[in-house]
């Protein structure tokens, strides 16, 4: 019995590392092995179950007892020699009297004092203790247990995240299962994940959250979801954790007005009924988003009235109750014409927004994108940052990986955000850093902030990849203090999340630093963007869909030259529109930093770069780097085998090889592509030949299997593959053999196939009638990707059997068998030999 219920503890804790505690996991840490130096009891200055302070105490107790193996008892009494107290100023000015600590606190800002036997954590309000109570427990989880005091403040009032969750429980570019808000048009009944997001939100001093897509529906707005509303509010309170939603403006019409005209007396009423109706459940909602006149959302411009008018009548309806208004400025035409050279997504939300300037009232926050276009591996900072000095400003950045890999690629954005928000724009020559535009500091704005869109999902690890969970942890830490450094927030990320190891620490700081410049090296480099399926899930490569359609991502690319030209001499204007030191600077192309050159300029693929390489050598050398970058994290990875849980070590291994896969797929595209739009040889070779590939088309085929054209071509290898089309009929099967014409070693053997979202497809590979391998064509059970339905940049797949020995003229069989819409495609074998640094 007893040998028995050991087994299920050890049980227990093996499969405590799903992920689901994120960086809060509260690890026992050697040095707190000693409890000598932990103070006797933590005084909590509040009771109120609701109140943050209350939770901290909760909070607190909880750490201690994983880092130290100790349960603190909790109270509410008068200080003892040897406690930790949390509470606000207020109420330890209250119980103890002196209070000349606390002047420079600023709205949830925190003092935390940690002494041998005492440890002060006093909020500027509820939250802010609670923020330090956090604090305290990050470094003790790290083994931080010297003496320190210190003020912390932040940088802005507003550190917001966004959920795009639409009410039926899908989520628009999320990656990590369905929504845990909503179901079937309302809000769940069991909000224990919320309240659990609430916590994680916390831990980073995020203080407010939309729950709902900015794609949004009127119907959030009845009575049955204002309900809902209330009951989310009630358990993210507890965390200070603001709620707010975002709006349809064009709800009015929905519930029955003849209009939504913002400046209609009936359309005002029924919004300011809809507020009330709402702030009397949920007294201390932040207030709400608005999505306006963008990508076919209703706005006021249908009535001819100003997009200031449509967020400040928002603004007057919330203001009594301190709501605020976050107004989006991603608005654009998506019907621009490729055939003007002048037309010019970038421009737009300059042009819409400049004339605004000091229009909107003083609590509507002008929500820029980071990028003048939308969330691309690289972009120069949005000018509209320039032009607002008389209203409120927030940045929207993206810890969802949209168009970064979908968190089926490792990307670690801090550093790119680090870019932007340092960025100084130089508004009327002097210092105008993004981030204290945002902060209010630069032309002394009361409001201002970030917002970050984030997606989480069911997914037990929120992300659905363990290490994409850095980057929502790096934004809280960036929205409080934008000063902080990126590795240094990896870092500490790191030894909460995994290990403080040394070796784990090294590494996952070295895979995550490469990770954005191998993904930029191999997705869209020189400023191109990320060359994808923009009119389409935004996950795969798919450089032709850049152009030809209304949307203004375009590349320009023909077959002498590539890049948009936005200067003033001759191109958009868009570098114009920047302050006139950073326009010259765009302007000049021999001043246009490189990583840039195609977003300010239109060149020929001869155009030589600052090493020396033409542009198109650079597109062939980076996609080839970076694709090999993508491949070493997996040695990388595997080195720390023993030294992390299995479920985490195997979980994140899995999608580490399926990225380096996938980063040949990019690579092969995009290089395929400019090689055929260009005519212009690769210097080393590579591009368009693959000596160590044998191509499916070119075997024997047999059963089932047809050749079948690929679409986009450059997806497919030899832009043919092979697949099963009556996969309901008998001939539901197909193999195809060949010799292998190798000599005769040790190859790890890849084989490239098709894995869509539809049915469970099965393949296996063997060398002359001996088992090699077999997998099932069930990553969209593994994978929270968008979904994609053809064979195409998207669904290529790259499975690798390592280290086979094989003989030259085995015979090489592949058989698959389809299921359903997935036609067991295939499109390569490839042999890799082993020892070589060969990635083909
Ligand atoms: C406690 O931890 C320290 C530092 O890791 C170590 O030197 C010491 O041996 C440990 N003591 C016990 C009793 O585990
Ligand atoms: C302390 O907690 C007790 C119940 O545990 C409660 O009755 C009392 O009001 C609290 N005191 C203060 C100062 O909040
Ligand atoms: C305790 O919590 C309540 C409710 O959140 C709050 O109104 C009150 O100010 C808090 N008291 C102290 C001493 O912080
Ligand atoms: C309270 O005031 C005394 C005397 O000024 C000072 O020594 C002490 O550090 C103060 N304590 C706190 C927590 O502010
Ligand atoms: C509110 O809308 C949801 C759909 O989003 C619906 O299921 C629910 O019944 C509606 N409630 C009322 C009172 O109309
Ligand atoms: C006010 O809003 C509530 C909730 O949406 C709704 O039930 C009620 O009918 C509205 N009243 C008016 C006068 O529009
Ligand atoms: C908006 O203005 C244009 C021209 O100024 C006019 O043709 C159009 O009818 C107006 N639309 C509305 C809805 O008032
Ligand atoms: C100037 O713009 C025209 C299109 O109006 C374009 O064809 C030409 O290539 C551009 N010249 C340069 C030097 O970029
Ligand atoms: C990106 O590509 C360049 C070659 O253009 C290479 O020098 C660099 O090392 C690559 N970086 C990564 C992280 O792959
Ligand atoms: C490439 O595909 C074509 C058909 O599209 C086929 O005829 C040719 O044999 C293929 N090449 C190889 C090497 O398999
Ligand atoms: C297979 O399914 C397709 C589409 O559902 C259908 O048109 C076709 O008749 C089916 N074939 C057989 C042999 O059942
Ligand atoms: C593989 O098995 C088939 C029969 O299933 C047989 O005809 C063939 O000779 C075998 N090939 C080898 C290389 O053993």
């Amino acid at each position: 019995m007893m040998r028995f219920l050991l087994f299920l503890a050890s049980l227990a804790l093996a499969t405590a590392e799903d992920g689901s505690k994120a960086w809060l996991r509260y690890a026992r840490v050697a040095q707190a092995n000693s409890t000598s130096s932990l103070p006797a009891s933590i005084i909590a200055l509040n009771t109120t179950k609701s109140s943050p302070v209350y939770t901290a105490g909760q909070e607190l107790a909880k750490g201690i007892q994983g880092i130290f193996g100790k349960r603190l008892p909790i109270s509410n009494g008068t200080a003892k020699t040897s406690s930790i107290i949390v509470g606000t100023a207020a109420a330890y000015e209250r119980e103890f009297g002196n209070s000349s600590h606390f002047s420079d606190l600023k709205e949830d800002g925190f003092w935390l004092s940690i002494d041998v036997e005492s440890v002060r954590i006093i909020g500027q309000n509820e939250r802010g203790a609670l923020y330090g109570a956090f604090e305290y427990l990050s470094h003790i989880a790290q083994g931080r247990l010297g003496g320190t005091s210190f003020i912390s403040n932040p940088n802005s009032p507003i550190r917001w995240v966004n959920e795009w969750d639409n009410l039926d429980g899908t989520i628009e570019r999320g990656y990590a299962g369905p929504s845990i808000f909503f179901k079937n048009g309302v809000v769940v009944d069991d909000l224990t994940r919320v309240a659990e997001y609430a916590r994680l939100l916390a831990s980073i001093k995020i203080n407010g959250i939309i729950i709902n897509n900015v794609n949004a529906k009127a119907e959030l707005l009845n009575s049955t979801n204002i309900e809902g509303l209330a009951r989310i509010a009630d358990v993210m309170r507890p965390f200070g954790v603001q709620v707010g939603i975002s709006l349809n403006f064009a709800s009015p019409q929905s519930f029955g007005l003849k209009t939504f005209d913002p400046l209609d007396t009936s359309v005002i009423s029924w919004w300011n009924n809809v507020t009330n109706q709402i702030y009397s459940r949920v007294p201390d909602m932040a207030g709400y988003l608005v999505k306006a006149n963008s990508e076919g959302q209703p706005g006021p411009l249908t009535y001819n009235r100003t997009l200031a008018d449509g967020a400040n009548m928002f603004a007057k309806v919330a203001k009594p109750h301190g709501g605020i208004v976050m107004f989006r400025a991603f608005v654009y035409d998506n019907h621009l014409n490729e055939s003007h050279w002048k037309d010019d997504r970038a421009n737009a939300a300059v042009e819409f927004f400049k004339d605004l300037d000091g229009k909107f009232d003083d609590n509507v926050v002008v929500q820029i994108k980071y990028g003048a276009i939308d969330f691309q591996v690289r972009e120069p900072v949005s000018p509209l940052f320039a032009h607002l000095p008389n209203s409120n400003t927030a940045i929207e950045l993206q810890v969802t990986q949209e168009y970064l890999g979908q968190q089926a690629h490792l990307v670690y954005l801090a550093p790119m955000w680090k870019e932007t928000l340092e960025f100084d724009m130089r508004v009327d020559s002097k210092p105008s850093k993004v981030q204290d535009i945002i902060s209010g500091q630069r032309f002394k704005r009361p409001l201002g902030g970030s917002a970050a869109v984030v997606n989480v999902g069911t997914d037990t690890n929120w992300l659905g990849h363990h290490l994409a969970l850095s980057n929502l942890y790096a934004y809280g830490r960036l929205a409080w203090n934008p000063s902080e450094d990126a590795k240094e927030i990896l870092q500490d990320w790191i030894s909460l999340t995994f290990s403080q190891d040394q070796k784990v620490i090294d590494t996952i700081t070295k895979m995550s630093l490469l990770s954005w410049p191998a993904y930029e090296n191999y997705t869209g480099n020189l400023g191109i963007q990320t060359l994808t399926d923009i009119t389409g899930n935004h996950f795969g490569p798919n450089p032709r869909a850049m152009d030809n359609n209304g949307w203004g991502q375009w590349t320009r690319a023909d077959s002498l030259s590539i890049g948009m030209d936005r200067t003033v001499s001759n191109g958009t204007g868009n570098a114009g529109q920047y302050p006139k030191e950073i326009a010259e600077m765009y302007e000049n192309i021999e001043t246009t930093p490189e990583d840039l050159l195609l977003w300010f300029h239109h060149v020929p693929y001869t155009q030589k770069l600052k090493s020396g390489k033409t542009v198109i050598q650079h597109f062939y050398d980076s996609h080839y780097a970076g694709a090999e970058t993508a491949a070493s994290f997996v040695p990388m990875w595997e080195s720390l085998k023993g030294k992390l849980d299995e479920q985490r070590y195997n979980d994140v291994l899995f999608r580490q090889i399926y990225q380096a896969g996938h980063a040949v797929v990019w690579r092969d595209a995009i290089n395929n592509f400019y090689h055929n739009l260009s005519s212009i040889e690769d210097e080393q070779k590579r591009v368009g030949r693959h000596p160590w590939r044998i191509e499916a088309e070119g075997m024997q085929l047999s059963g089932g299997y047809v050749p079948v054209h690929i679409e986009p071509p450059e997806a497919g290898s030899n832009s043919t593959a092979i697949a099963i089309l009556a996969t309901n009929s008998t001939a539901s099967t197909g193999s195809v053999t060949t010799t292998v014409p190798f000599e005769s070693g040790t190859y790890d053997i890849g084989i490239q196939y098709f894995d869509i979202s539809s049915g469970r497809a099965s393949w296996s590979i063997s060398l002359n009638n001996q088992t090699v391998g077999q997998w099932i064509g069930n990553l969209e059970d593994k994978l929270g990707k968008a979904a994609a339905d053809s064979m195409n940049g998207h669904t290529s797949t790259r499975i690798t059997f390592l280290g086979v020995k094989v003989q030259k003229g085995d015979m090489l069989r592949v058989t698959g068998k389809g299921d359903g819409k997935e036609g067991a495609g295939l499109d390569y074998v490839v042999f890799l030999p082993k020892g070589k640094m060969v990635i083909d």
